[in-house]
């Protein structure tokens, strides 16, 4: 996501995870944020304000009294941000701040935040799961501060538990769906991604280059935007987006059984997967084995269910249907007919096999066509941006 024109202020307080900031840091500078960092004193014992300062471009916040600039440098930024981040977050800070104290530059600052806050506790197990830190951290979900629980894992003290700052990455992507608009809010999406697999027999399978990074930045948008989120795919190497519902499945039979018993609750359905239209007859429970002196192998296959066509005869007046078009050449007529005929909404055609487009790409070109016989070209760009236009279109559409 980019974050150009967004102001961020990431407050780092004194846990041995202040070294996983300079990393949430890079990557809200690397999103195009302008970051203020405000640290305390028990923080720059853990890392250096300088790192903080080169990396942000901005001086860092650590003192009142010593700051050169204004004599509300603190209330200016505050007043300035979008969205205030407080990663780790130490007992001391969240005991302070659930009770309004401002005997720090940060705490300080923080109140007077009036823009969203995260705070990203790390600590201790046993501290953390002290009853009064607990009713601290419920007294600033109370307050409407979003809290992301620290994960579990080794901790710095050697034992085991609950405690660690999570992944910088997860830290942001949780900050970017903060400041997302939902304008997807209470709408159902039921999105399908990756490949299929279809077995020949135990060990072997017929399948497609699909590696799922289109449909899953479709549903990693969509529940940015407020919208709750089924992701069913196929097998790929990539984590489920953040916050969906995730149904994993192989076969285009297994994916069938997944998208037809989510289909009644869903308000828009997207079928970016690659399913199989053919599947192998007999799979069987043994390897096939290499045959002497036959230099031919033949393998019977058996047509597979149109799981779209079938979304297309099921659906009610209220659902939006998308479908995907994969085409290797004559885009627009390959997607007029597959719109018709399986009854969809709009479908999303793209060329693969090509460099940046399609199949395994972080880029795809998308010419979208709806059943009233317009159409929209997005130009080549990434999946993610890909995605945003597609869910805006349909929200154009359905609105
Ligand atoms: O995953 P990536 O590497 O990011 O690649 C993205 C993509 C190229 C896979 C994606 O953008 C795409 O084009 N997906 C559709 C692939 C496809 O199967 O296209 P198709 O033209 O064969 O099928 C048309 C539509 O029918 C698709 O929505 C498909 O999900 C659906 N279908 C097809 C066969 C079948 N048995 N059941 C189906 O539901």
């Amino acid at each position: 996501m980019q974050l150009k024109e967004i102001h961020i202020l990431l407050g780092v307080t004194g846990g041995i995870a202040a070294y996983k900031s300079v990393e949430l840091l890079r990557l809200l500078k690397k999103a195009g944020a302008n970051v203020h960092v405000a640290m305390t004193d028990s923080a720059q014992k853990f890392v250096g304000k300088t790192t903080f300062e080169v990396l942000s471009e901005n001086p860092v916040l650590t003192d009142l009294w010593k700051n050169t600039q204004s004599s509300v440098t603190h209330i200016d930024i505050a007043a300035s941000v979008d969205a205030a981040l407080v990663a780790p977050a130490t007992a001391n800070f969240i005991g302070k701040l659930a009770q309004g104290v401002a005997d720090d530059a940060l705490l300080t600052t923080m109140l007077a935040v009036t823009s969203p806050i995260i705070i990203c506790p790390s600590m201790n197990t046993d501290m953390y799961q002290n009853i009064r830190v607990q009713r601290n951290l419920d007294i600033l979900e109370q307050d409407g501060i979003h809290i992301i629980d620290p994960d579990d894992g080794v901790l710095a003290c050697k034992t085991v538990g609950t405690g660690r700052l999570p992944e910088p990455w997860f830290i942001f992507d949780r900050l970017t769906a903060l400041l997302t608009p939902k304008d997807l809010a209470g709408q159902n999406l039921l999105v399908t991604a990756g490949p299929t697999l279809e077995a020949i027999d135990p060990v072997r399978y017929v399948s497609n280059h699909s590696s799922g990074k289109m449909g899953y930045a479709i549903a990693r948008a969509a529940e940015k935007r407020g919208a709750k989120v089924t992701l069913v795919s196929g097998p790929v190497s990539l984590d489920p987006p953040v916050g969906v519902q995730f149904v994993p499945v192989e076969s285009c039979g297994e994916m069938a059984d997944a998208v037809l018993s989510k289909l009644e609750a869903a308000d828009i359905i997207i079928k970016v997967a690659a399913v199989a239209d053919y599947r192998p007859v007999d799979p069987g429970t043994l390897k096939i084995k290499k045959t002497e002196n036959s230099k031919e192998m033949t393998i019977s296959m058996t047509e597979n269910m149109d799981i779209l066509k079938r979304i297309g005869e099921l659906k009610t007046k209220k659902q939006f249907l998308v479908g995907f078009a994969a085409e290797t050449n004559d885009l627009e007529k390959h997607a007029l007919i597959k719109i018709k005929k399986k009854n969809l909404d709009m479908i999303a055609a793209n060329l693969v096999g090509t460099d940046d487009s399609g199949f395994k790409t972080d880029t795809n070109k998308v010419k979208l066509f709806f059943k009233n016989g317009d159409s929209k070209d997005i130009p080549l760009m990434d999946k993610n941006r890909v995605a945003h236009i597609l869910l805006d279109t349909i929200i154009e559409q359905t609105g």
